[in-house]
């Protein structure tokens, strides 16, 4: 077993994670010395897969597809940002030993949309389709950058009021089903459905956006995904998530070594990579 620093992804299925391309990139960038690995953990076994690695003096993980809902119960505090998105994609050994769980997906979108796209949130007008978990895990950090209002829509339209209700106390939010959205231009359109997972696109009523909206599709794959396919019909601000991917690992890795990576070089080398 290695000297270094060891750090994993826990996740099911885990093999075309580039989350150890990522952080070995952000280890050499810094001068950082770590081993970070892909390990594949189903929800039955990452009790037991946690324990073992932090007994053997493992540093830190992170958690992907299906472990983060079940991460909030394994782990002995959760950060606020945790806590909202009832969700865990970091979690950081605390000098007492005790494990503390965070989420840096939605600060990782937020990031990527103000600081590599100059998306302004700030009285945004947007919307987020979807109600599941990645909706919960952006909407905290979304709502602390006062957009106007956010409607979420989704494929069953009392999970999308549901979170409404919990999340509008600062900002109006509205929750409805697809064929309800209201009648208006977006400035922001957030794809958080898994319906991209699936190569599938929501059922969209026309007339949400115009050239000036900028389209995010949450998912990230090495071929436009539908949601970004159908956008580019009408903007040139077609995203995907990228740079949320990566933004999250860099807010994830300062949380561990505390020095913050660069990450435009690495958003460029895997833009290109997929070219
Ligand atoms: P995640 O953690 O990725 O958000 P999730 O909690 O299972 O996963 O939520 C998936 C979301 O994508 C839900 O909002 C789901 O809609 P329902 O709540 O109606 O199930 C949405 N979704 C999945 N496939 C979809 C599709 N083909 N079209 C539209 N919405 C879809």
């Amino acid at each position: 077993m290695t000297n270094l620093d060891r750090y994993a992804v826990f996740g099911d299925p885990i093999n075309h994670s580039k989350s150890p391309f990522i952080h070995h990139h952000f280890a050499e960038q810094t001068g950082q010395k770590l081993h970070y690995s892909a390990q594949q953990v189903s929800a039955e076994q990452f009790t037991t897969q946690l324990n073992d690695f932090f007994k053997q003096g493992g540093k830190g993980i992170n958690c992907t597809v299906p472990l983060k809902e079940i991460a909030c119960q394994a782990v002995d505090h959760l950060t606020h940002r945790a806590q909202h998105a009832k969700a865990v994609n970091t979690i950081i050994q605390q000098t007492d030993g005790s494990l503390l769980g965070d989420n840096t997906d939605g600060v990782g979108l937020v990031l990527d949309l103000t600081q590599n796209h100059q998306v302004s949130l700030r009285a945004g007008n947007i919307l987020i389709l979807g109600a599941g978990g990645a909706t919960r895990g952006i909407l905290a950090p979304l709502l602390a950058r006062t957009p106007q209002q956010i409607v979420i829509a989704n494929r069953t339209p009392s999970k999308a009021q549901q979170l409404a209700l919990e999340f509008a106390h600062t900002v109006p939010i509205i929750g409805c089903g697809f064929s309800e959205i209201p009648g208006q231009k977006f400035d922001l359109i957030l794809n958080a459905t898994s319906a991209s997972l699936s190569n599938q696109l929501p059922p969209l009523p026309d007339g949400l956006l115009n050239s000036q909206t900028t389209c995010y599709d949450l998912a990230y794959s090495n071929k436009a995904t539908p949601f970004v396919l159908w956008s580019q019909q009408f903007t040139d601000k077609s995203l995907d998530g990228l740079g949320m991917l990566i933004e999250q690992a860099a807010e994830a890795f300062y949380l561990w070594r505390g020095i913050r990576p660069e990450t435009q070089p690495i958003i460029e080398a895997l833009a290109n990579d997929r070219l």
